[in-house]
């Protein structure tokens, strides 16, 4: 999806190399949100001129691009903003033409790169298409620039924060501009210590106006919602950001970079800040100020500068040779990260901070609803047995989009959970908005801190897995089931009768990791099964009940869209209900068998397979008696607790998703047509 990132250096001289490089740099950290085309403006070899940047496929293709227009790379500025992209197509085809970033005009008066949709852009365009603009592009985002062209002729002497905030009134949809970005985060490196580590947030002063002004000033607002009256700057209240001041009060020399994603900045800098939504950050000669356009909405009036734990490493690939590999090897850590200071494995308990004040809440709640897209749903399936026995409360499971496509019923007695790796998937955020407004308590179980989910949801869990980069969730998946199982653990605590069956849990999870290593050490022979069997094949059926064919959904996601092998997953017990027609001895199989409460019914789908001359891989608990036979090709892997057999078994399905595609010769972190971050509808 696409990304943003920005470098703005002030009163530190760079030159035009560095700071190209610095763009470059910052938009490959952002390459594995997946994207089609990159582009990038500059400032030019004379005042007020713009050099663009833009080109079709990777960031790679976009540094050549660069490289063969020969701009002078030793010019240098002492001050100079840039900004940059990565483009996932939504409105127009990947050409350099829709590449951002968009202008206003010819000369680049305004440019702007944009993350998100702007869904009232039609009505802009016509618009400002009747006022004379001629659009360049298919783009949402080229209304942003033009409206801001238009705006500022109108009103000349009108100071930039305030065209900014008249520009946002009238963006209808979920968009972060450079400009301003949801959720943007502004890396800050100065050389000498910063003042204080917070920035004020600076608000349009109504509240603070005698009446007559404030009712005039309610009547700019009003008009300013039309095109052509911009509030009034002299509403505005400024104050200095003090973190970048010296004793002096004298702006020190700064360097900044915007990004969408922490992790385009911290090989710069540790120190940021997250914007929340609507604030406008504004930086001018070194400063950076933010504004809002209304004082009282509960938001603080400081934006602390935080120092961020993310390590460069940590979104390398190591040793590994894709990050979808790394992930896997991850996740016996990974787990342990997220269990770690809520489980309490001796004294059996669990405590999760994030929910503390809703839990009892969320007990008394007449049904529970977990909300999710793609594999992030297939973890609520899987958590949807241990749910129900442990808590006795309703439990339903919602795809987004379907929920938000039958605008279901849902209520103020309803606890609603979302649950999504990025925290940023637009069905997910959608139907987040659809069940605040009707009042009901939500709950975010996601990995990335400070994301749109995070910040939208009463209360939540971070899932703590650290930052998932393959486009293929892996360690997400793993993490987000174990925090849902710690979250069951939480609403039952003051339940006696199940006590019994929390301590058996506890034990469970707490022997995971190790269990995650076990499996892990299956590594290379599942790669060579998958060469054996699976080589050229043009489908595969994957079979499992109960617990387990959430398992099998979500091993054949991970095999369609690395592998781009068609994959089937089918409960088991439907198998007789037509998919049976299928299976031969050609058609490639794996069962899900570990043992569990519906063994014996699993075992009739696996008779009626071989009886139809079917040899599936057979996925099983060590030296089970039922696959003694040397012909039964077996993934053996340990026992565990029933309701945590998924944790275990999803492994080695996602080894042979990688392998598979490994075997292709298949670009495994970055599968065709999709994206890490899904932020549109
Ligand atoms: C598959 C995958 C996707 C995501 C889905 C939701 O490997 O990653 O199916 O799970 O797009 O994303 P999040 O979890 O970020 O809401």
């Amino acid at each position: 999806m696409c990304g943003i990132f920005g470098y703005i250096n002030y009163l530190v001289e760079r030159d035009r190399q560095f700071i190209i490089d610095t763009l470059l740099n910052g938009l490959s950290r952002l390459e594995y949100r997946g994207y089609d085309s990159a582009g990038m403006a500059v400032d030019g070899d004379k005042k007020n001129e713009v050099q663009a940047f833009k080109e079709v496929g990777k960031v790679a293709k976009l540094r050549e691009l660069i490289a063969e227009s020969k701009p002078d790379m030793t010019k240098s500025f002492e001050s100079h903003a840039g900004i940059s992209h990565t483009r996932w197509a939504t409105h127009g085809t990947p050409t350099r033409q829709n590449c951002h970033p968009h202008r206003s005009d010819a000369n680049w008066e305004f440019a702007v790169v944009h993350n998100g949709i702007i869904t009232n852009y039609k009505e802009l365009k016509a618009l400002l298409e009747s006022k004379g603009f001629r659009f360049e592009t298919e783009t949402d985002t080229e209304c942003i620039a033009k409206l801001a062209k238009y705006l500022y002729d109108q009103h000349p002497d009108i100071e930039f924060t305030v065209l900014a905030k008249a520009v946002i009134k009238e963006l209808e949809g979920a968009f972060g501009l450079l400009l301003k970005v949801p959720p943007l985060v502004i890396g800050v490196r100065t050389s000498k210590k910063m003042k204080v580590d917070f920035v004020d947030v600076e608000y349009s002063e109504e509240g603070a106006l005698p009446a007559e002004q404030a009712s005039q000033n309610a009547a700019i607002k009003k008009s300013s919602a039309s095109l052509l009256a911009p509030p009034d700057k002299s509403l505005l209240h400024r104050s200095q950001s003090r973190a970048f001041l010296s004793d002096d009060g004298i702006p020190q020399p700064a360097e900044f970079f915007l990004s969408s994603d922490p992790s385009a900045i911290v090989e710069h800098t540790k120190k940021v800040l997250y914007l929340e939504d609507d604030d406008i950050a504004h930086i001018h000669e070194g400063q950076l100020n933010i504004h809002r356009l209304t004082k009282d909405d509960g938001t603080s009036n400081v934006r602390t500068i935080q120092t961020i734990e993310l390590e460069l490493q940590e979104i390398m690939k190591g040793k590994f040779d894709h990050f979808m590999q790394k992930e896997i090897f991850e996740q016996p850590e990974s787990v342990v990260n997220t269990m770690r200071g809520r489980l309490d494995a001796v004294n059996k308990k669990v405590t999760l901070g994030g929910l503390r004040q809703y839990i009892s809440t969320i007990r008394r709640c007449r049904r529970i609803i977990f909300i999710a897209c793609g594999t992030s749903y297939h973890s609520c399936m899987a958590v949807r047995g241990v749910f129900e026995e442990l808590t006795e409360i309703p439990i339903a499971v919602e795809l987004a989009s379907d929920f938000l496509d039958r605008q279901a019923p849902v209520f103020r007695d309803d606890t609603c959970v979302f649950v999504s790796q990025s925290g940023e998937t637009a069905d997910s955020l959608m139907a987040l908005r659809y069940c605040l407004e009707r009042g009901a308590l939500t709950v975010g179980v996601v990995n990335v801190v400070g994301s749109s989910i995070s910040l939208l949801t009463h209360c939540g869990v971070h899932i703590n897995a650290g930052p998932e980069i393959g486009v293929a969730s892996t360690k997400a998946y793993t993490s987000q089931f174990v925090a849902m199982v710690m979250f069951a653990l939480s609403l039952s605590e003051d339940r006696a009768s199940k006590a019994k069956r929390r301590e058996e849990i506890m034990e469970g999870l707490a022997k995971i990791s190790e269990q995650f290593r076990e499996i892990l050490k299956l590594n290379e022979s599942i790669k060579d099964m998958c060469a054996k069997f699976f080589k050229d094949q043009k489908s595969l059926l994957l079979l499992g009940r109960g617990a387990q064919f959430p398992t099998a959904l979500e091993g054949a996601l991970k095999i369609k869209e690395i592998s781009y092998l068609h994959c089937e997953a089918v409960m088991s017990g439907e198998l007789k209900h037509g998919v049976l027609a299928l299976v031969d001895e050609n058609l490639p199989i794996i069962m899900i068998l570990t043992r569990d409460n519906l063994f014996t019914k699993s075992l009739n789908a696996y008779q009626q397979v071989i009886a139809r001359g079917g040899r599936p891989i057979v996925i099983c608990n060590p030296e089970d008696p039922e696959f003694s036979s040397a012909q039964t090709e077996k993934i053996a892997v340990p026992k565990t607790v029933d309701c945590l057999q998924g944790l275990l078994n999803v492994i080695p399905l996602q080894l042979v998703s990688y392998w598979l595609a490994v075997g292709e010769g298949l670009n495994v972190d970055f599968p065709r047509n999709l994206a890490k971050s899904v932020t549109v509808e």
